[in-house]
């Protein structure tokens, strides 16, 4: 028999094997500093690109007054227990109840965070007889709810409505008369391409095929739509989706989640979601916290308006300055490149070192061998100079690529212990 243990020595995964020369500095970089445009990596400022903080809420005087005054007057403990036992407050209830108001629903869940709400909502709405279609991009939480599910699965090609046709019609084929159902899965915004699901297209599907609709709209929420209200509403089909999920980890800049519905399905996840019966309620300071973001978020245009100026000022001077931001409709804002995994660490300790300006980079296997994406999130709190320095840095660090400087020196270890 083995020790369990061995294969770490072996094996530290896809993202492990890269740690003893990346630790500190490509992964698990340190931040420090408050919440904004400027902040220190490594003890020098860098203009930072890689927060999701996209209304800057995070750091926001009135937010951080009113997190701190919960935290006062609460502490991080109550209330203590699940909220099915003994952890329901009215302020959990307010906040779901303004919520489901703000996206249009009749009611809605909290959630402690996203990844795990996905996961367990999914598993909560479906069992061995229905089918699952998702889309070949969606988030880890999804894949992973798809994976608990004891059913079929079927998975169809990226944001490619014939293919989810096709996949509609094996679904409904390996259902016949059973008991089963169809349980469809996008996400509003992608989060890696900036690219928005079809939701209007799949909602029209609903004339043809019978299924339910589940949006993960953790980029849209905030950022999208009229009010804010997310893609549906950016979309102009909101009553189409039925089960609408939004975490609290971007545009509202603190962590929670939640799932808005028609009352009957948010009961039925109150009284069977796995992940928040047998765990204890989110704590009172981040639902306070939470009411204080939504009124800004609702309450204040402001936000998303100077959000939007950056989003296109941004995204106008790449594509004029000849940069692939690929198909992106949203704030997200990737810049692909080509060019090999040691070109990209290169490249990337350059904009940090020499040109201060921090993004995340996306390299193989998350996109194919020979591109490099780096990942602009534009914030309400960045400013014009901010992109025009940027658009710089840029426009040197691409024709270093191009001209092949990159590959000359690797640097193989910049870990930091
Ligand atoms: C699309 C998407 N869904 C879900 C999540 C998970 O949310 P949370 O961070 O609240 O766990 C994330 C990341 O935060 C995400 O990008």
């Amino acid at each position: 028999m083995k020790d369990i243990f061995e294969k770490i020595q072996k094996n530290m995964g896809p993202l492990g094997i890269h740690s003893k020369e990346a630790h500190g500095y490509y992964t698990f970089p340190k931040l420090e500093g408050e919440l904004a445009p400027r902040m220190k990596f490594m003890g020098k400022e860098v203009l930072n690109w890689s927060l999701n903080n996209y209304l800057g809420l995070g750091n926001n005087p009135e937010v951080r007054k009113a997190d701190a005054e919960a935290a006062a007057d609460w502490g991080c403990a109550y209330p203590m227990g699940a909220r099915m036992m003994s952890g329901n407050t009215s302020n959990h209830e307010r906040l779901e109840n303004e919520l489901a108001e703000f996206v249009s629903k009749e009611d809605c869940i909290l959630l402690n965070f996203g990844y795990q709400g996905v996961l367990s909502a999914i598993d909560c709405l479906v069992d061995r007889h229905d089918v699952i279609v998702y889309d070949a991009e969606c988030h880890a939480c999804i894949i992973d709810g798809v994976r608990l599910h004891a059913g079929k699965r079927y998975v169809y090609k990226h944001n490619d409505l014939e293919s989810l046709e096709t996949q509609l019609k094996r679904a409904e084929k390996l259902i016949g008369d059973s008991q089963g159902g169809i349980l469809v899965i996008t996400e509003g915004v992608y989060g890696m391409s900036g690219s928005q699901g079809k939701l209007k297209e799949i909602i029209e599907l609903k004339k043809k095929f019978d299924f339910r609709l589940f949006v993960d709209d953790a980029h849209g929420f905030g950022t999208m739509g009229k009010t804010g209200a997310g893609t549906g509403e950016e979309q102009g089909c909101q009553d189409g989706i039925d089960v609408y999920f939004s975490t609290f980890a971007k545009s509202m800049a603190s962590v929670g989640a939640f799932i808005a519905a028609d009352k009957e399905v948010v009961n039925y996840l109150r009284y069977n979601m796995r992940s928040q019966i047998f765990a204890k309620s989110l704590p009172m300071p981040l639902v306070v916290g939470a009411l204080k973001r939504l009124a800004m978020l609702r309450d204040d245009p402001s936000h998303k308006a100077n959000l939007w100026k950056i989003v296109n000022a941004l995204q106008g001077e790449l594509k004029k300055a000849g940069f692939n931001i690929g198909i992106t409709t949203t704030p997200v804002t990737p810049v692909v490149l080509n060019g090999t995994m040691p070109e990209a660490t290169n490249l990337t300790y350059d904009l940090r070192e020499n040109f201060n300006i921090f993004c995340s980079i996306v390299a193989y296997p998350v996109i194919p061998r020979g591109q490099i994406i780096l990942r602009l999130i534009p914030t309400a709190m960045h400013s014009i100079a901010d992109v025009e320095e940027t658009i710089q840095a840029f426009k040197a660090i691409k024709s270093k690529l191009d001209s092949g400087a990159y590959k000359a020196e690797v640097i193989t270890n910049v870990a930091v212990s």
